[in-house]
């Protein structure tokens, strides 16, 4: 199938494309400023930038139409005031509308397609605005569902402890990326070498170490606090204690590491992991790690290139406590490939059992450089699939005590749903809330780490590292250079 765009008073391109994958990930389009030939399936959005400014979208099956949507700006309330938002959000309101009627299909976030959902919330905040208004955004304008705006609200009160404008601007958190894993998931894009030698992977760790000492000295520079560490990836299990152990001699060159808030350690893969491993971590200070079913059906995972069953993860988990481990994450993907309900059911309950205190919900993404997404002939959006499987995990989670903390939503998501993590009380992790909400600078280390400079209303753009192992190495100057100048106009 094909949509073709008739653009008349604007040229909103991406809004129309994001808007369209809301509801469909197989269909192509076109957008074209030429006039209406009425062929086929077509769209005709107009803005008119009169007086009051307002859209109109219709939808047009060769030369009928069937659905059309009008909105003007009076009674769209935005989280800020800005005519361009003004203008984009009329246009995806209209389109969206249209769509809306023409797949039958009603998106629990509207018109959004963003991935910060709750900044929304904290924004309107910062600009003044009652819960009442804000409520009247979410519904009225974005046109969310209730349930999603109960969400946004139970997550707020728990990210609310961790805003404030002076401590936030003085804080800085350290994120980095060991990107190696011991075998690829048919799911996953992240950047990760598999099997890579271990010379390069010791070139790689002296070049990392370097950015590590560059980047904090820059920070102490700007008298910036380090506030909490994340090791994330790939896999940075599949390091030996040695290689781990070297991360953190350069780090404690610098900080004591017992002195760290919070220093989460992603690892993830339980065929990584042995007391010996986990046991190290431990005597480094990591206050918070991952061991990440996916899934507890054997079947899928090895279908989706795990190389590891559902029982390892319970044993490696049980070592981990055993050892001491306060706080322990567990990632799962919802609407895997052959999974239904019931998987999740046995997924949620036989986790929720073992007590972690963070329980982090994905629903599945399809993305662009992954296997699944490669060998897939077409992409399931899965609406009431994904919808009952958060809802089990919602029951089983409110049952056990856990509590929404963070929630973002990805591109080309299954159920145009979102991620969800969700905790036990207190032990909410505060490099996921700072990062999400971009309310703390993040200073990324190592292969496509990416950095955020954030100085309240003013944040700088990312910058990205080097997702080659060669091109990291041989230009990892260029980056620190580029930390220098962005920290540099940051002066508190
Ligand atoms: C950066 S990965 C690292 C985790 C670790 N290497 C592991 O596999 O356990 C973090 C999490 O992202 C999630 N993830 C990766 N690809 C995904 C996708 N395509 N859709 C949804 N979640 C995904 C998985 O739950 C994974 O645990
Ligand atoms: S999910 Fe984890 S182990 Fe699998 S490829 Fe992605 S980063 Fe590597």
């Amino acid at each position: 199938m094909m949509i073709k765009f008739y653009f008349l008073g604007h040229d909103y391109e991406y809004e129309a494309r994001n808007a369209l994958r809301v509801f469909d990930l197989n269909t192509d389009f076109e957008i074209t400023y030429s006039s209406f030939e009425g062929r086929g399936l077509s769209i005709v959005s107009c803005l008119e930038d009169g007086e009051v400014i307002s859209a109109k979208a219709q939808l047009y099956k060769d030369n009928e139409i069937l659905y059309e949507s009008c909105f003007n700006a009076n009674g769209i309330v935005l989280e800020k005031y800005g005519i361009k938002k003004l203008k984009k959000t009329l246009v995806i309101k209209t389109i969206h509308n249209v769509l809306k009627s023409y797949y039958n299909v009603y998106p629990d976030y509207g018109i959004l397609t963003g991935v910060r959902v709750a900044k929304i919330l904290l924004t309107a905040k910062k600009h003044s605005k009652s819960n009442e208004e804000i409520d009247d955004i979410l519904r009225n304008t974005y046109e969310v569902k209730e349930e999603k705006i109960k969400l946004l609200w139970d997550i707020l009160k728990i990210e609310e402890k961790y805003i404030d404008e002076y401590s936030n601007n003085k804080n800085y958190n350290l994120y980095i990326g060991i990107p190696f894993c011991p075998s690829k998931c048919s799911y996953c894009s992240f950047t990760s070498y598999v099997n890579c030698p271990q010379k390069k992977i010791n070139s790689y760790l002296d070049t990392l170490a370097y950015e590590i000492e560059k980047t904090i000295e820059l920070a102490k520079k700007r008298k910036l606090c380090l506030h909490t560490i994340y090791l994330g990836g790939g896999t940075p299990s599949v390091l030996s204690n040695e290689q781990i152990d070297k991360i953190f001699s350069t780090i404690k060159k610098h900080y004591e590491l017992f002195r760290i808030k919070e220093i989460t350690f992603e690892a993830g893969r339980p065929d990584t992991l042995d007391k010996e491993k986990l046991s190290c971590l431990k005597n480094n200070f990591v206050n918070r790690i991952s061991i990440n079913p996916q899934t507890m059906n054997d079947d899928t995972l090895l279908s989706v290139g795990r190389k590891h069953l559902s029982c390892d993860i319970v044993e490696k988990y049980l070592i981990a406590k055993e050892i001491g481990f306060k706080t322990i994450n567990m990632d799962i993907i919802l609407g895997l490939p052959g999974e239904d309900e019931s998987d999740v059911r046995n997924t949620i309950e036989i986790i929720a059992g073992l007590n972690p205190e963070n329980i982090t919900v994905h629903s599945l993404a399809y993305k662009k450089h992954s296997e699944l997404t490669r060998e897939s002939a077409k992409f399931c959006k899965d609406y009431e699939l994904i919808k009952k499987m958060h809802y089990v995990i919602k029951e089983v989670c409110e049952d056990k005590g856990y509590k929404p903390y963070y929630m973002y939503r990805q591109k080309n998501i299954k159920g145009n749903s979102e991620n969800i993590g969700y905790t036990k009380k207190g032990r909410e992790c505060i490099y996921n809330m700072v990062m999400i909400e971009e309310l703390e600078t993040i200073l990324g280390c190592g292969l496509g780490a990416t950095s955020k400079i954030i100085t309240g209303e003013n944040k700088h753009e990312p910058l990205r590292n080097f997702k080659s192992l060669e091109e990291y190495s041989k230009r990892i100057d260029e980056i620190i250079n580029k930390k220098q100048t962005l920290l540099g106009d940051n002066i508190i």
